[in-house]
């Protein structure tokens, strides 16, 4: 079903990760890391508390350092190898994908990776070990603190045009470890169809909108994956 020149976009979320031991959103009753999502993952949260919210995201941030991409992850670079128009967008904020070796990805939710100044929206990478301690660090152009460059609830995510774009002109959609519980990503899956996608859906648990998948199936991404990526790249 799919040839080098199908077009292909993938969704990611937090299951695809969770098979490298990062922990889902909403495997604990709306708590993230014992923290209730909208104190850490709010503007509101890091107005009220920021120091809460720079000592949460610098753990996730150190976390990087202990993790490594899953054959989730692997699956997805042979399966952009082997196709010629092919998008990646994340909702995830860790850099597993990348580390894989993926190379067309958007992170429409920002990245643990950089930091971004909170007045002048400077934005770089800043994962030394001087980046990753408790204490808050200034934007190098203007001193202003630099807060965790994440969209959080209430914030626009990013590259939303190209990512739309790309939705009305592909050929199969592939929705991968997402709940379908935040928008606008979990409205992907109806822009695909209604522009005629083929779509599929692979989580753990049938998510929000898993009756709207063509195909779906239920399992690990990391030990499902493998398997339909060699399926369909086999010549
Ligand atoms: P969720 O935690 O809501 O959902 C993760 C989904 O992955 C669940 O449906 C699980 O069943 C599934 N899952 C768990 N392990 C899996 C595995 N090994 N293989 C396949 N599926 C598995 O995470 P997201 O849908 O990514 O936003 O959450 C969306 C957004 O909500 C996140 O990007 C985050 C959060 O607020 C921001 O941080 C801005």
């Amino acid at each position: 079903m799919i040839t080098k020149q199908t077009r292909v976009v993938i969704l990611t979320g937090a299951g695809i990760s969770a098979e490298s031991g990062i922990r889902t959103f909403r495997a604990a009753d709306g708590l993230w890391e014992d923290h209730r999502i909208e104190e850490v993952a709010t503007p509101e949260g890091w107005e009220a508390n920021p120091q809460l919210v720079w000592s949460f995201y610098q753990q996730r941030r150190r976390q990087l350092l202990e993790v490594e991409s899953n054959s989730g992850h692997k699956a997805l670079v042979e399966l952009e190898k082997y196709l010629d128009n092919f998008l990646l967008v994340t909702q995830n904020v860790d850099n597993l994908h990348e580390r894989a070796g993926s190379q067309n990805l958007i992170h429409m939710h920002g990245e643990l990776e950089k930091l971004r100044c909170q007045e002048c929206q400077h934005i770089e990478s800043m994962m030394e070990e001087e980046h990753l301690g408790e204490e808050f660090i200034s934007c190098r152009q203007c001193g202003a603190r630099l807060r965790p460059h994440i969209v959080w609830f209430n914030e626009m995510p990013l590259q939303l045009p190209e990512i739309e774009k790309a939705l009305t002109q592909c050929d199969v959609f592939i929705a991968i470890g997402t709940s379908g519980h935040v928008y606008p990503a979990s409205g992907f899956l109806h822009t695909a169809r209604l522009n005629g996608s083929h779509t599929i859906g692979i989580n753990l648990d049938p998510p929000e909108n898993v009756y709207f998948f063509d195909e779906f199936f239920q399992g690990k991404a990391g030990e499902i994956l493998p398997h339909l990526v060699q399926r369909w790249t086999e010549e």
